[in-house]
């Protein structure tokens, strides 16, 4: 695989800015759970480097647990709305307190499915926390409770993000450089 700068157009967020959003997001969601008990939920594997970042900036006791899921019918960049598990969590949800940590939400049919899926596990509350919020995109109804950035409509990388599962260490945001990745693959 190639260095990243091979398909890098810009850095959208530089990794301060992550940081220093992150501890905002953790503080505010500290105050807004204080008292009460908490789970984070990650959707592996793009959420990893969001979630151990956030956690450490929450202040309030809380567990953690991860889930994968795959969608049907679908290319790589885009979504059907049909998901499954392929990781399950390893703990009840039924009477937490649940917060869903993604990375990126796009047209929202994953997360949308997700919702579903958790709801029905009857949890004491359910919300969502998402680093990147790509807005226009938006196609199902998501309610986010907690993000950390709005993006334009540009296919981005790094902080957790991946292109074909590389580049995922990467501390900051970049916006790939759409004609060079796109021949590669
Ligand atoms: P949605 O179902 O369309 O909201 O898709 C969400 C999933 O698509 C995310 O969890 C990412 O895995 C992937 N995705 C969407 N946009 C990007 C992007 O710009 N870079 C990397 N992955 C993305
Ligand atoms: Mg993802």
């Amino acid at each position: 695989m190639q260095d990243y700068r091979e398909f890098l157009a810009e850095v959208l967020i530089p990794a301060d800015r992550l940081q220093q959003r992150i501890q905002e997001l953790g503080a505010e969601i500290s105050r807004d759970y204080e008292g009460q008990d908490l789970m984070l939920i990650c959707i592996l594997r793009g959420g990893v480097m969001f979630l151990t970042d956030l956690m450490r900036a929450i202040t309030v006791p809380h567990t953690v647990d991860f889930m994968a899921i795959s969608s049907y019918g679908a290319g790589v960049r885009q979504t059907s709305g049909q998901v499954r598990i392929s990781l399950d969590l390893s703990s009840s949800v039924e009477g937490r307190n649940v917060m869903l940590v993604e990375d990126i939400i796009d047209s929202g049919h994953t997360i949308a499915s997700v919702l579903e899926l958790l709801s029905a596990r009857r949890p004491q509350s359910l919300k969502v926390c998402t680093l990147l919020d790509k807005a226009e995109r938006r196609e199902a109804h998501v309610p986010i409770d907690y993000y950390g950035f709005v993006i334009p409509n540009k296919f981005v990388f790094g902080y957790g993000l991946d292109l074909d599962e590389y580049y995922r260490n990467l501390p900051f945001i970049g916006v790939v450089q759409a004609e060079k990745f796109l021949h590669t693959t």
